[in-house]
């Protein structure tokens, strides 16, 4: 049997290991503490669309080829572990002024040229969709396709598949690629992954966020994503089976982990101006993780040499980039390229920059 090192326990490495272990590798996944990082701060939104902007094409189109791809892994993890990670349908994107509402017609206009449907709405259509949301809300761009999943709920059910597939997970990190002594070897550390292939172009892009609970008597949550730009910062309101998660700041810090009271006061005040009844809620959790940060937005998945596969560099959209990077990271395996995946090719920045030779198999 051929043996497989994943380096990396994330949303990713997980979903590598488990679907790699099923297709009959022998896989060792070294994390220290996995499913601690990214993933477990996430907010679980699968909104390529909804994120969509003139000039970006390929963060879109990566975006909405691993979109279309969830509801079957979602499917096969069920059927594995009898766990539904989805925790709302549909995004609601709002405009709290006039150039909101502009950037709202520019989105929809852009993804509908490329044949994804949005659809706008007015201040009274938001407000039959979501009752809750603030008067200021003057208008809407509702995402019917774009759905969110609960990470913790995912990290918990790609564990026990990787648990089930004979998946060996030890907690253990690795210090340097030649340690592992593995056929192949597929590095999906997350932001860290650059320590393992010094020159890789991913670095630390941290993000905060809040958990609330509901508390008896508070509106309920609200029934859809809510995303909305506030005072120039990106929030977004991601509902739970008990409660809201609230983010998420974005800001350059390197690794530093520590959750900001300025963060903390951003978040609250922003989500308050959109959702005013917010301040009703427990304040359950605080947390910050290091998003794997791109230059271009897009992924880094394909060979680095030929024992050495790279999924790293999903940035905000780690837990959207799940199904469709362990798709190809299983073609790679095999001797393939996924055409949907040849956009996050590594190589795209060792053609720019003339290369490295050992990037270069
Ligand atoms: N997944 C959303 C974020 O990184 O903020």
């Amino acid at each position: 049997m051929r043996t497989l090192a994943v380096v990396g326990g994330g949303v990713i490495g997980l979903s590598v290991a488990w679907r790699a272990a099923a297709a009959g590798w022998s896989v060792t996944l070294f994390d220290p503490a996995a499913g601690t990082g990214a993933s477990w701060v996430a907010g679980g939104m699968l909104a390529p669309l909804s994120e969509g902007w003139p000039g970006e094409d390929e963060p879109l189109e990566f975006g909405a080829a691993t979109l279309a791809r969830w509801p079957d892994f979602a499917a096969r993890l069920h059927a594995e572990t009898d766990v539904s990670v989805f925790v709302a349908d549909e995004t609601l994107t709002v405009a709290l002024d006039g150039a909101d509402a502009a950037d709202l017609r520019t989105i929809a206009d852009f993804v509908a040229a490329r044949g994804h449907e949005m659809r706008l709405l007015d201040r009274r259509g938001v407000r039959a969709a979501e009752p809750d949301l603030a008067r200021t809300v003057r208008a809407g761009l509702l995402s019917p396709t774009e759905p969110a999943v609960d990470n913790r709920l995912l990290v918990a059910a790609l564990r026990r598949c990787c648990a089930q597939a004979g998946v060996d997970i030890r907690a253990e990190s690795v210090a340097a690629v030649d340690d592992c002594a593995q056929d192949q070897i597929v590095l999906a550390a997350g932001a860290a992954t650059a320590r393992l292939w010094p020159g890789l172009p991913v670095h630390p892009v941290k993000g905060e966020i809040l958990r609330l609970r509901h508390r008896p008597g508070a509106p309920p949550p609200p029934r859809r994503v809510i995303r909305a730009r506030v005072h120039g910062r990106p929030l977004y309101l991601v509902p739970r089976a008990h409660g809201i998660v609230v983010g998420a700041t974005q800001y350059e810090a390197g690794f530093d982990t520590a959750v900001t009271v300025a963060g903390v006061r951003d978040l609250i005040a922003d989500a308050e101006a959109v959702l005013p009844a917010l301040g009703e809620y427990e304040l359950q959790e605080t947390a910050a993780g290091a998003r794997p940060g791109t230059p271009d937005n897009l992924p880094l998945i394909g060979r680095l040499s030929d024992r050495v596969i790279v999924a790293a560099g999903h940035g905000r959209n780690g837990i959207l980039g799940v199904p469709l990077t362990a798709d190809a990271v299983l073609a790679l395996l095999g001797g393939d390229v996924l055409p949907e995946a040849k956009a996050a090719d590594p190589q795209r920045f060792s053609r720019e920059s003339g290369g490295r030779d050992d990037a270069s198999a």
